[in-house]
Formats: structure tokens, C-alpha cells, sequence
């Protein structure tokens, strides 16, 4: 089976994707590595009238990709009466230009907030707007409802929930990185699949969504208030949920609450240097955490992308953090990282510094400065600092201060 097949969810009801690999546009919103691709899903629901649910990017080759899936099935764009969109975003817009070409007369239905960047995007306005409540009578005993959900992960997105099929198309929300291969559904994951989605879902998680876990909690809480029977969770971007749709919302709801802390009894060490003063002191840190047998996630930077770092960090109990003095202040790339920590959301740590210095030192007070700029609620142990190169006192230290953290580790009871 071609990776781009159309799919029947249920009857009537079809999904058809694009995958998109790194080779075609290198970064995902310019800044996410996607070695192993991502995938858009467009849904297609046919009633007496038909409706598009969810398109795809404008990325060069994507487009093509769905019109052949409509083919498959026998249907054009003159099939398509709506197209409802769930999120403005480009990768799930950019088709749009395109199709309202193809078919002038398709209205497209989104939320009042959508509308506003429809027409300022594309220039496009026939829209038909929705709020929470209400509902579009398809024909053919098919019925669209609409649940706003702001902020999952722009302020305009919504669900949308088709009642025959009872099938939930989330957009973003539950969505994950990784291109969709021969499985499609949750329960055709081997044991293998199962991980690479599940690390690939809280990588997309922290990088995509973590920002914004207040409001996914708070979506999946109004969703769930309307006590809706879900057979299938079609999300925009990866894996479909049928056998047990609500794993994928459980599994949100745990990684929204890693920001509470304690997480997984885990540690993430990210290191850098420049001489290697302060990495004379990096193997001796994870001898001291592995000596309490604390699993320990080692990022280097500014060699390891914080694509991968921040997925670790946030899901960890606490996190050690090693940098040299750089012009009185941190050495840069680990002031990118602490940035990056605060506008993800990596809150509620238990936090060992350590690193090297010449002469002022200067590291401590910027690195202090930041973790109270950006509020991450990080509880500090002692630093290790010294001048030039480390001592044997200063390793004994260090083994010393790691492993009395990874023993805290052990000892946090987690909130999961
Ligand atoms: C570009 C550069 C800027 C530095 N700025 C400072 C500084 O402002 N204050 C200070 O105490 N040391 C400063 N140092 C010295 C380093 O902090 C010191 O050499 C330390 O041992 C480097 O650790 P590393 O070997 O892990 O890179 C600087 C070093 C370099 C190369
Ligand atoms: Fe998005
Ligand atoms: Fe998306």
C-alpha cells in the first residue's frame, strides 16, 4: 500500500494525508527538526452535501497528494460543499487558495476568530462562521457539531465532532511528529511503532503545544463535559485513535500536567563548554546519578537540538544544568536553552548548576536572573562552581550533590 492512500474511517467518512519529509522543507514552523516526517490528515464527510475537514499545507507536491486520495474514492473538488477548518494554521490552510480556485462555490466554515485571519491570510470570504453548539445537517443523516477549544493551540481553533459516525477531528490537539506509514490506526502499532509514535507525540507535544497545556486541559475538560460516544479521534497530524481513543487524550492529560512536577523519575543533564574545564566535571556528574540507578537523559549544546532537549527536560523530575562564565554572563547556547525551558514551560524543577569560570564568574547571576525572568518555579540545589579546573574535591563534590539528587528523584512522589 502507497504511504498516500485514502482510508475509509467509517462509512462514508474518509481520510486521506500528505506526509511531508524533511528533504521538502527541512524545518516544521522553521525551527523543529523532522528526521522521520510529518503527516497532515484531511477528512473527508459525505452527506448529501460533502465537507472537507482539516486541509493540508501548500507545501510544494501536498496538495496533489489529497486530490489523487479523492480520486481514489471517486470524488472531486465539485464534491466538496465545505471546507471546515478547525485551525488556521498554514499546514492545515495553505491548501485552501487552491481548492476555492479549483471550486469557487465551497464555503468555509470556521470560528468567528478564524475568520478574521482567513481573509487577512488568503483573502478569502466565503465563510460561514460557528461558535460552540452549533451544528451543520450534511444531509444523509450526517450532522457537524462545533466545540471551540482557544488557544489548542492558536486563540481560533475549534473540534469537530461528526454525530452518525461519531468521530472527533481534533486538528492539532492529540496530533504528533512522524510521517504515517503502513499503520494507521492505533491498533496496527507493533510494540516498536507504539514508542516512536509515543516519543514523537510528546515531542510535538512540548515543541507545538506545551506553551499552551492550561487550555489543553481546559479543552479536554469542556469536550469531556459534553459527554459525547467517540468511536475514533482523528487528529490532523499522525496516528488515528480507534481501538481505544481515549489513551491519546490520557496521555495529553499527563504530559499538560508534567508542568505541575514531580514528573518521571528521571534526570536531563545539558552540558556545554568551550575548553573543556566544565566537561572535565560531566562524567562524573552521571556516575553520581547512575549510582542511585536514576535513569539520565545527556544533551550537549549548542550541539543537540532543543527539539529533542525540551521533550526530556519537561518530562523530567529535575535537571542539571552545565555551563561555563562567557563575558561575565552564561556561555550563550544555554541561555537559548533556559529561554527555550520558559516559553515551554519546563516548570517545577529541582535544578543542579555547575561550570567553570577564569576569573569574575558571572554564569550564576545571569542563570539566577533567568530562571526568575521567566518564572519556571525551579527549586535550586547548591551550585558547583570552581576556577579553571576542577579539583578532586570539586569531583567528590559533584558525584556527591548528583547522586543526593537522583536519590530526591526517587523519592518525589510523581503526580501521574
Ligand atoms: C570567550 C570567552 C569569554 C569568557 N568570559 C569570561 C568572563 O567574563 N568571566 C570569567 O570569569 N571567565 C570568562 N571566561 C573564562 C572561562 O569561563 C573559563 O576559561 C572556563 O574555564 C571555561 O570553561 P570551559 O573550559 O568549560 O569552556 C571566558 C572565556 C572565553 C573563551
Ligand atoms: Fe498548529
Ligand atoms: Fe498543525
Amino acid at each position: 500500500m502507497s504511504q498516500h492512500t485514502a482510508v475509509t474511517l467509517k462509512q462514508d467518512v474518509y481520510r486521506f494525508v500528505a506526509n511531508v519529509e524533511e528533504e521538502d522543507i527541512d524545518l516544521f514552523e522553521g525551527i523543529w527538526p523532522i528526521p522521520h516526517g510529518i503527516s497532515m490528515n484531511s477528512y473527508f464527510v459525505q452527506g448529501e452535501k460533502g465537507a472537507l475537514i482539516d486541509l493540508v499545507c501548500a507545501w510544494e507536491g501536498t496538495p496533489v497528494k489529497v486530490l489523487d486520495q479523492m480520486k481514489e474514492k471517486s470524488f472531486s473538488v465539485k464534491d466538496v460543499h465545505y471546507a471546515v477548518l478547525n485551525h488556521m494554521e498554514p499546514d492545515h490552510t495553505g491548501f485552501l487558495p487552491l481548492l476555492m480556485e479549483k471550486n469557487p462555490e465551497i464555503t468555509v466554515v470556521c470560528t468567528e476568530k478564524a475568520a478574521k485571519l482567513v481573509k487577512s491570510f488568503y483573502n478569502i470570504d466565503r465563510i460561514m462562521t460557528v461558535k460552540s453548539g452549533d451544528s451543520l445537517d450534511l444531509g444523509d443523516g450526517k450532522v457537524l457539531h462545533f466545540q471551540e477549544i482557544p488557544n489548542v493551540h492558536w486563540p481560533e481553533t475549534m473540534v469537530t465532532y461528526e454525530s452518525q459516525s461519531r468521530i472527533l477531528f481534533t486538528c492539532d490537539a492529540f496530533g504528533g511528529f512522524g510521517s504515517i506509514e503502513d499503520a494507521i490506526f492505533d491498533d496496527q502499532l507493533n510494540e516498536g511503532q507504539k514508542k516512536f509514535y509515543y516519543d514523537e507525540s510528546l515531542r510535538y507535544y512540548v515543541d507545538i503545544v506545551g506553551a499552551f497545556s492550561t487550555f489543553v486541559l481546559r479543552a479536554i475538560d469542556k469536550v469531556a463535559s459534553l459527554n459525547l460516544p467517540i468511536d475514533i479521534i482523528a487528529p490532523a497530524h499522525g496516528i488515528i485513535y480507534r481501538k481505544n481513543p481515549m489513551e491519546i487524550v490520557e496521555r495529553y492529560k499527563k504530559f499538560a500536567t508534567y508542568m505541575e512536577g514531580p514528573c518521571e523519575k528521571e534526570i536531563t543533564l545539558v552540558w556545554s563548554s568551550m575548553y573543556g574545564n566544565t566537561e572535565k566535571l560531566v562524567q562524573t556528574i552521571i556516575d553520581g546519578v547512575r549510582s542511585e540507578n536514576v535513569d539520565i537523559n545527556i544533551f550537549r549544546v549548542p550541539q543537540d537540538h532543543s527539539s529533542y532537549i525540551l521533550p526530556a527536560a519537561y518530562r523530567s523530575s529535575a535537571l542539571i544544568l552545565g555551563m561555563p562564565t562567557y563575558e561575565y554572563k552564561m556561555f550563550p547556547p544555554m541561555a537559548y536553552t533556559i529561554d527555550m525551558f520558559g516559553r515551554k514551560h519546563v516548570y517545577n524543577k529541582k535544578v543542579l548548576r555547575f561550570g567553570s569560570y577564569g576569573w569574575s564568574g558571572g554564569a550564576q547571576k545571569e542563570f539566577e536572573e533567568l530562571v526568575e525572568k521567566w518564572k519556571l518555579k525551579w527549586t535550586m540545589v547548591d551550585p558547583i562552581e570552581w576556577e579553571g579546573s576542577p579539583t578532586e574535591a570539586t569531583h567528590r563534590k559533584a558525584f556527591e550533590a548528583a547522586a543526593a539528587l537522583a536519590r530526591e528523584v526517587k523519592q518525589m512522589a510523581a503526580v501521574h
